[in-house]
């Protein structure tokens, strides 16, 4: 593994690995290792990041490495007076990894091509890997596997949710079924379509909520409407209003269904209050699970 930009990279046998032995060092409750002794992660962030930015800087620390963190603005490349390309060569001086969330998936892309340490994708506008993983682990956790389980999406197609579609597409087992307004799915498609990603998507997005689905539901998910960096209007907000995870929304799944969320969440508009803080929900679990799938992805890759 040499860089962690996206879930379409690796192979189902390379995402269970990581998913099976972040499972396993988590329950060994190994709080401190030496591994990454000597050893530095540069942490930068072109956007806001509470989640992303804690847990990374944990990661190291716990597995004996420092941290720097660097926002965009603390550098010449926000102004315009370095270019990227000398920026990373920099990073690549005094680091031995880079965690980068930026604006544009391209400048990740185009970093890849002049970094000469692993590059780990911390969000950008079209995915959010990291994010996947947690989930992913955290369902795995209270499921037990992936197996034959229905996992479903509410609004946006944010770049979370594209990275669940990039797992999706890896055969894991779990089916997964995406309910959006059609000018949220035309966003989504055209922001893909830039990216040159070719994804099957054949009955995976559907336009209204189909309560076949949703009674078989083992897990409901959604995301802000309000992406950082994305163009959102009152008649977004207004169609995505039927896409609202409500606590009769999740009477109709399995009586077992867990609620999750990336965060940070907008309590009354993506979701109810009742349903984020209720019985079900499970996103404190997947926002305490980056901490152990980012040491993992960092053991594989530092
Ligand atoms: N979920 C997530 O990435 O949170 P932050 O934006 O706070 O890092
Ligand atoms: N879709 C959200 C995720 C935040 C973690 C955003 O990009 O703002």
């Amino acid at each position: 593994m040499k860089n962690f930009v996206d879930i379409k990279d690796f192979t189902a046998e390379e995402i269970n690995a990581l998913l099976n032995s972040a499972i396993e060092n988590k329950n060994q409750n190994l709080s401190s290792e030496e591994i990454l002794s000597g050893k530095n992660l540069i942490l930068f962030f072109e956007k806001n990041s509470t989640r992303t930015r804690l847990s990374f800087d944990l990661s190291v620390k716990q597995l004996g490495g420092s941290s720097i963190i660097l926002n965009g603005s603390d550098i010449h490349l926000s102004s315009g007076k370095e270019s990227l390309s000398d920026t990373i060569k920099t990073f690549s001086l005094y680091s031995h990894g880079v965690v980068m969330r930026v604006n544009n998936h391209q400048t990740i892309l185009d970093t890849l091509e002049v970094s000469s340490v692993p590059i780990i994708n911390g969000l950008s506008n079209l995915s959010h890997p990291c994010q996947c993983m947690a989930g992913l682990m955290t369902i795995i956790e209270e499921k037990g596997s992936l197996e034959n389980l229905n996992i479903t999406w509410f609004g946006p197609i944010t770049n979370v949710a594209h990275s669940w579609i990039e797992a999706h597409s890896k055969n894991l087992g779990f089916k997964l079924s995406i309910f959006s307004p059609d000018r949220s799915r035309d966003l989504y498609l055209s922001k893909i379509n830039k990216f040159k990603e070719n994804i099957n998507l054949e009955n995976i997005i559907h336009n209204q909520i189909d309560d076949k689905i949703l009674s078989a539901a083992d897990v409901i998910m959604t995301d802000t409407w309000q992406s950082m960096g994305e163009e959102t209007n009152k008649n977004m907000i207004k169609e995505l209003d039927d896409f609202r995870v409500t606590k009769s929304l999740m009477d109709k799944a399995k009586k077992d269904c867990v609620f999750m969320h990336c965060l940070p969440a907008n309590r009354g508009q993506e979701v109810e209050e009742s349903v984020i803080d209720g019985g079900n929900s499970r996103i404190w679990e997947e926002a305490s699970n980056r901490l152990h799938i980012q040491k993992q992805i960092l053991r594989a890759l530092i």
